[in-house]
């Protein structure tokens, strides 16, 4: 159980691979940006205003610094190991199998559930902008999941989750020139958005200032840190990327300072220019984010003609609405309608790869990395996450699943922190071509800000992580502790046939196709 794969095999493993490395820094960057800019800051951010309100900008700032931290740490790892399967293989190599299945079994959480979570927000903006720009009422029943009055299932997220689905298993993957677009047009959004907000901020809109004190802007961060993940997804690329050891770090910390200055900004603007104070209840009590209290006390506040930004499924657009520029606020839904949806392709993508290379260690069946003959995708274990992600985004709220996602990856970056840190002392001298600095400043703060975030989670997602991992370890002594690889002796994987996409696992979004015009220049 405590068997670890060996740091070389797995490298040998990789010198085999016949993944195309046509990844630069630039393109990881955009990679990372295309991750990152989603659902937590065109969405959440009403989540957050509630929990902390203005006081949000310090979450934003928390949650920034934790992720900073951990992607100092995440950097040297996957420069030091750059294939595919991230804080899982890491986690194998330097915890052990039984702490790899965990990580592995976590991110299933950061991954399929942020796809379910991308998929309400973009239900949110487009059912949104539907009814702004046709002046229609689309039925509560058929657009929210029962957390909401009337609500039955959200018909939108499903159908975008089975429509991204079923991209994946056609082999759709986002060439690199998409991507560009795509985030093209979400930071264009964004900057509308900046450009239109800052020169109406009224300083009052920022008093008070954390209503429901240190413990409020805490859980925001704890809430906001969805916002910031994606950036790790730049590491699964790493099998695909031209010389890891430089350009890796610079995707990872580089995409991750460019979306921070613009979440800070774009705070800011909300703030200021329209207010962030959280709505009480009807005997001043507090009331939780995606929750039915919340719901009916909005319901209320809307039907008085007030709409505050905390009430807001779509609230970047509506903040734009409301300070004079419906256009432009419809303008931005139609961005984030466009361009969401390559968020969940990533997410869904992301959990597909992590499937694969558990099973390939064979510590899940090796059904899951079968190829369709004719996509040549690995049909099954996409349509296993797609039905899985659909379900999620049918019935629960957006905050709801950003919190769950949390618990996850908050549980896969302290496993890096505490990973880098093992093989320093473990292997000081194996060459690292990215050293964190000051790793023994950088990988506790790391550790711990991932525990104090993971603490100030909401209830839910603390309870639901632990039973999660205990459905884990049924699952694991049922079958990986007896089938992985590892333990057979087979300690790596069999060569793969250079010509035929064998692994089943298509380039990384982002990547330009092999052969093609893009990848040979
Ligand atoms: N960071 C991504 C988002 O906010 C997951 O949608």
């Amino acid at each position: 159980m405590w068997r670890v794969k060996s740091l070389d095999a797995i490298l040998a493993t990789a010198e085999k691979k016949s993944l195309h490395r046509s990844l630069g820094a630039f393109q990881l960057t955009m990679l990372g940006i295309g991750g990152i800019i989603g659902t937590g800051i065109f969405v959440l951010t009403a989540e957050a205003a509630q929990k902390a309100g203005p006081g949000m900008m310090l979450a934003f700032v928390i949650a920034g610094v934790v992720c900073a931290v951990a992607a100092l740490c995440y950097a040297e790892l996957a420069s030091m190991v750059p294939v595919a399967g991230s804080a899982y293989t890491y986690s194998y190599a330097v915890l052990g199998e039984f702490v790899a299945w965990l990580v592995g079994w976590a991110l299933i959480l950061e991954y399929a559930v942020a796809a379910s979570a991308v998929a309400v927000g973009w239900s949110g903006y487009v059912v949104g902008l539907i009814e702004h720009s046709l002046h229609v009422t689309l039925p509560v029943a058929l657009t929210s999941g029962p957390y909401i009055a009337g609500g039955i299932v959200n018909l939108p997220a499903i159908i975008i989750s089975l429509a991204v689905t079923g991209l994946l298993i056609l082999g759709t993957t986002e060439s690199a020139t998409v991507n560009a677009v795509l985030v093209t047009i979400k930071v264009a959004a964004l900057v509308a958005f900046i450009a239109l907000a800052l020169p109406v901020i009224n300083d009052k809109n920022f008093h008070p200032f954390a209503p429901l004190g240190t413990p409020g802007v805490i859980g925001a961060a704890a809430s906001i840190f969805f916002a910031y993940v994606g950036f790790d997804a730049v590491s699964t690329a790493a099998e695909e990327t031209k010389n890891p050891q430089r350009n890796i770090p610079i995707g990872l910390i580089g995409s991750l300072v460019i979306c921070t200055i613009f979440y800070l900004l774009v705070a800011a603007g909300a703030i200021g220019a329209y207010g962030a104070q959280p709505v009480f209840g009807p005997a001043g009590e507090i009331l939780a984010p995606g929750s039915k209290a919340l719901a009916d006390q909005c319901s209320t506040l809307s039907a008085a003609g007030d709409m505050p930004l905390v009430c807001s499924r779509e609230a970047l657009a509506h903040v734009l609405r409301q300070i004079g520029h419906p256009a432009v606020g419809n303008m931005l839904g139609i961005a984030a309608g466009i361009a969401l949806p390559s968020v969940i392709l990533m997410m869904i993508y992301g959990q597909t790869r992590i499937f694969f290379v558990m099973s390939r260690d064979g510590l899940l069946p090796g059904v899951l990395s079968k190829v369709h003959p004719k996509f040549k995708t690995p049909h099954i274990v996409t349509m296993i996450t797609g039905v899985g992600v659909t379900l999620a985004a049918a019935f629960l709220p957006v905050g709801k699943l950003a919190d769950i996602s949390n618990s996850g990856t908050l549980f896969a970056f302290l496993m890096v922190a505490i990973a880098v840190m093992i093989l320093r002392v473990k292997q000081p001298n194996r060459p690292r071509p990215f050293r964190t600095p000051l790793v023994w400043i950088i990988a506790p703060i790391a550790a711990a800000g991932t525990i104090v975030l993971f603490m100030f989670l909401p209830h839910d997602a603390k309870v639901l992580f632990p039973i999660w991992s205990a459905i884990g370890l049924v699952v694991y002594f049922s079958f990986g502790f007896w089938n992985s690889g590892v333990r057979k002796g087979v300690d790596e994987v069999p060569e793969l046939d250079p010509n035929a996409p064998a692994t089943g696992v298509p380039p990384m979004p982002g990547a330009p196709a092999p052969g093609s015009k893009e990848e040979r220049s």
